[in-house]
């Protein structure tokens, strides 16, 4: 007789990650199914909802196949994604047209109108948020400008992971910390906030049911199963946004605690036992996956984005040469940057290519290298590229802090968490100690967790991460001024740059005061 399993899913930028979780809390097997995302301006990011469902389809089916799941009894199944993704279905569930993404820009000029003519500060009041271009709300109000028929024809507004839920199980729901990336949401209160819909003149009924993270609302359907090999009736939990999912799955969960995830963005993430939004909304103040928590964060919008688009557009050679060794491309990457030396010479990368959300909220900055000289190789550009992300996420620890957050570890976790030049330099950026967890599968791992105190085997989320351990412990170098150098730099970098993103902006969204 086989075990039973928890199964979490992470409906992420350019992967679908899936992972079974035993009653332990072991992760004893998991699978990845990657995708691309669209750029069809820049600025803008949008998928087509139906990827998805397929790469759904195809993680959970390889899952479902390995020899250590099959067969077992699956007791429920967890759902998280990237946050703030537009995805609006018509009366038949069909999407009504690809989905706008969390580090799309084009929203800037409806932002300004909506702070102009509701308040900033209104709209702070209403959510603990500000409006920027990347949530959720401002994406209605341009396709309400915009591509109007997209908006007529829409029954239901979904969320990434949610989309995904419908396939499964038919249901509209979403959970409490996806809900807050909205901006349509009373993060206080933990509820759809009528006085923001109402502002904005969205329609409530276009919105799903919310639920706290760790509830079980819905049964994959017959065609749900058919399509992934769950059991037909495994229950589904509401499940979490991302980052709330990713601290759940690195045992963030009580104030007093600070987490860096470095993905395809990089957030600094850290948990409140109370409603405390900063005052003008420069961290996200949203609800935590536990209930009566809530957590503030900042987010560089492209982190190991960045690193991804430098693999993609300048390391074929490194591509073909990992596939050769049967390693990773990004360890030879970071082998060539490890060879030079920390501040690259003068190197500076802005790590801005989808624009930048904190601390700046500047969706007009764009990627820049600067300092280069006839001595720079592409080992100089990487390092710099890592350095810039690492000087983007000490910026917004800073802010954090400033909260009176504080914590004795920094735990880290993501793909950048896994390569020790990375992890030192985030600790002496950061000047904290840092760790990693044993249960490297993040998100995906925190949305089985939810998916187990769903259906019992877990009386708490506290009780579900009590046994995970930290590993990678790093300590910062007392004394060094190195990265100190580095991040002066960097953020007079932006400073001198603004006025010329502002000037280059496109016409269209000029508009910024
Ligand atoms: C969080 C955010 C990103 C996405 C994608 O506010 O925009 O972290 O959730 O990971």
């Amino acid at each position: 007789m086989m075990h039973p399993l928890c199964v979490g899913i992470d409906v992420g930028t350019s992967a679908i990650k899936a992972v079974a979780v035993n009653q332990r809390g072991d992760a004893i097997a998991s699978e990845v199914v990657e995708y691309d995302f669209e750029t069809p301006a820049p600025g803008w990011a949008e998928t087509d909802p139906e990827v998805w469902w397929k790469a759904t389809c195809a993680v959970l089916r390889q899952l479902m196949r390995d020899p250590r799941v099959a067969g077992a009894p699956i007791l429920s199944l967890g759902v998280s994604g990237q946050m703030h993704g537009l995805v609006l279905v018509d009366a038949d569930n069909a999407p009504t047209g690809p989905a706008l993404m969390w580090n799309d820009q084009r929203t800037d000029t409806v932002c300004l109108q909506a702070e102009r003519e509701i308040t900033a500060a209104n709209i702070w009041q209403w959510t603990g948020n500000r409006m920027l271009s990347g949530f959720t709300a401002p994406k209605l109000l341009w396709l309400r400008a915009h591509a109007p028929e997209r908006l007529h024809r829409a029954r239901t507004l979904l969320l990434p992971k949610d989309f995904v839920r419908l396939r499964l199980t038919g249901a509209a729901h979403t959970d409490v910390s996806d809900a807050s990336g909205t901006l349509l949401f009373d993060c206080a209160n933990r509820c759809w906030s009528r006085t923001m819909c109402e502002a904005l003149a969205v329609d409530t009924n276009l919105l799903p049911e919310v639920f706290e993270s760790s509830t079980a609302t819905s049964r994959v359907h017959a065609a749900g199963a058919l399509a992934t090999g769950l059991p037909i009736g495994t229950p589904v939990a509401a499940g979490a946004g991302d980052q709330a999912a990713q601290a759940v799955g690195t045992g963030i969960v009580n104030e007093g605690c600070i987490a860096c995830t470095i993905g395809t963005s990089g957030v600094v993430f850290a948990p409140t036992n109370s409603w405390r939004p900063t005052d003008d909304g420069v961290l996200h103040a949203f609800c935590h996956a536990i209930p009566q928590r809530w957590h503030l964060m900042g987010v560089t919008l492209s982190a190991g984005g960045s690193l991804r688009w430098w693999r993609d557009t300048m390391c074929a050679d490194l591509v073909a040469r990992a596939l050769m060794l049967q390693c990773d491309p990004y360890e030879l990457m970071l082998a060539e940057a490890a060879l030079v030396a920390p501040g690259c010479e003068g190197v500076t990368f802005l790590p801005y290519l989808c624009g930048e959300r904190t601390p700046h909220a500047d969706p007009h900055a764009r990627g820049v290298f600067l300092g280069l000289s006839a001595r720079t190789t592409r080992g100089h550009l990487t390092r710099a590229i890592i350095e810039g992300v690492i000087c983007s996420l000490a910026e917004v620890m800073r802010l954090v802090q400033s909260t009176g957050a504080s914590s004795t570890t920094l735990r880290l976790s993501g793909g950048g968490s896994k390569s020790p030049l990375i992890r030192s330099l985030i600790t002496q950026a950061c000047g904290m100690r840092s760790a990693t967890v044993n249960q490297p599968h993040g998100a995906a791992y925190g949305s089985a967790l939810l998916a187990g105190v769903s259906s019992g085997v877990w009386n708490s989320v506290e009780a579900a991460t009590a046994t995970l351990a930290e590993e990678n412990r790093c300590a910062p170098i007392d004394g060094t001024r190195e990265f100190e150098e580095i991040a002066t730099r960097y953020a007079s970098a932006y400073h001198a740059l603004a006025p010329w993103f502002q000037e280059c902006a496109a016409p269209s969204a000029r508009h910024r005061n």
